[in-house]
C-alpha cells in the first residue's frame, strides 16, 4: 500500500525513510547516473529533503518498493532554485496550494511497463488521494518528455511552464498539474485499481494549511 510521511509522523517510519533514500541513491546514481547527486554515505538526499518534504512511498511487507516526493512551492524547491529557466514562458508557480512532485521510482522488480505500471499506478493514484484530501490544487514537475504521452494516457491535464530543454541529453519540460476528482478517476481507470490506496499512519500535519502559517 501507499504510505505518506510527513514531518509529523517520521517517528513511524525512520527505517523505510533511511531505506528509500539508499534505493534513491542506487536509482538516480547508479542506474540513472545522475552523478551531481551522488554522495559518500550512499544516501541520495538534496537540500529539498527538509522538514516540509512529503513523502508518498510504496511499502509492500515492511520493504519499499517505491517513492515520490513533494515540496511546497512556497519553499526553495528544483525548479525555483536550479532550473527558473524551464519555466520562462509562464514564470515558475509559487503557491500554498501548489506542490513540486520529483523523485518518483519504482524498484526494478516492480517495473512492469507503461500499459500495466501498476505499482507506478499505485503511487500516481495515492499521490492524486493525498492532493485531494489535502486541497493541494496541483503539482508542478521536471519531466523527461517521455512522460508526456504516458500521463495523457492516463488522463492528467499538463501546462507546460516554459519550452523544452536537453539537459544531460534528455529532452525536458517543466509543467504544471491540476489535481482533481476526474484525474484520479482516469488514473484509477488506466490502472484497474478500484478502491483508495493511501494509508495515513500517526499524527498528521496538513500541508497547505501549514505552509500558509
Ligand atoms: N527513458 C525513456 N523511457 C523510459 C525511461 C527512461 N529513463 N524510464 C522508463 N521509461 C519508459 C519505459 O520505456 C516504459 O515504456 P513502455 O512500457 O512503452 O516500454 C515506460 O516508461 C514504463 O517504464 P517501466 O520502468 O517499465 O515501468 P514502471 O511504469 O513500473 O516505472 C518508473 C516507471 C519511471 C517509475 C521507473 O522506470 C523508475 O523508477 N525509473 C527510475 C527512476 C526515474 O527515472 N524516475 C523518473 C525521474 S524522477
Amino acid at each position: 500500500m501507499i504510505h505518506v510521511i510527513t514531518s509529523a509522523n517520521r517517528g513511524l517510519y525512520r527505517e523505510e525513510l533511511h531505506e528509500h533514500f539508499r534505493i534513491r541513491h542506487d536509482i538516480y546514481v547508479g542506474e540513472r547516473g545522475w552523478k551531481a547527486l551522488e554522495r559518500a554515505d550512499g544516501l541520495e538526499r538534496d537540500q529539498f529533503d527538509t522538514d516540509d518534504a512529503i513523502y508518498i512511498l510504496g511499502i509492500d511487507g515492511g520493504r519499499v518498493v517505491a517513492g515520490s516526493r513533494l515540496v511546497p512551492t512556497v519553499k526553495p524547491h528544483l525548479l525555483s532554485e536550479i532550473f527558473p529557466h524551464l519555466a520562462a514562458q509562464r514564470g515558475v508557480p509559487r503557491d500554498p496550494a501548489v506542490f513540486e512532485w520529483t523523485r518518483i521510482f519504482v524498484i526494478k522488480e516492480r517495473r512492469e511497463g507503461r500499459n500495466s505500471g501498476r505499482t507506478a499506478g499505485l503511487v500516481m493514484c495515492g499521490l492524486l488521494e493525498f492532493c485531494l484530501d489535502q486541497g493541494i490544487e496541483a503539482l508542478t514537475a521536471i519531466m523527461e518528455t517521455w512522460w508526456l504521452p504516458r500521463f495523457h494516457d492516463m488522463g492528467w491535464t499538463l501546462h507546460p511552464l516554459g519550452l523544452p530543454e536537453l539537459i544531460d541529453g534528455s529532452w525536458t519540460v517543466a509543467v504544471m498539474m491540476p489535481m482533481n476528482e476526474a484525474t484520479l478517476d482516469t488514473t484509477r481507470a488506466f490502472h484497474s485499481i478500484t478502491a483508495p490506496v493511501l494509508i495515513q499512519k500517526g499524527p498528521l500535519r496538513p500541508a497547505v494549511t501549514e505552509v500558509l502559517s
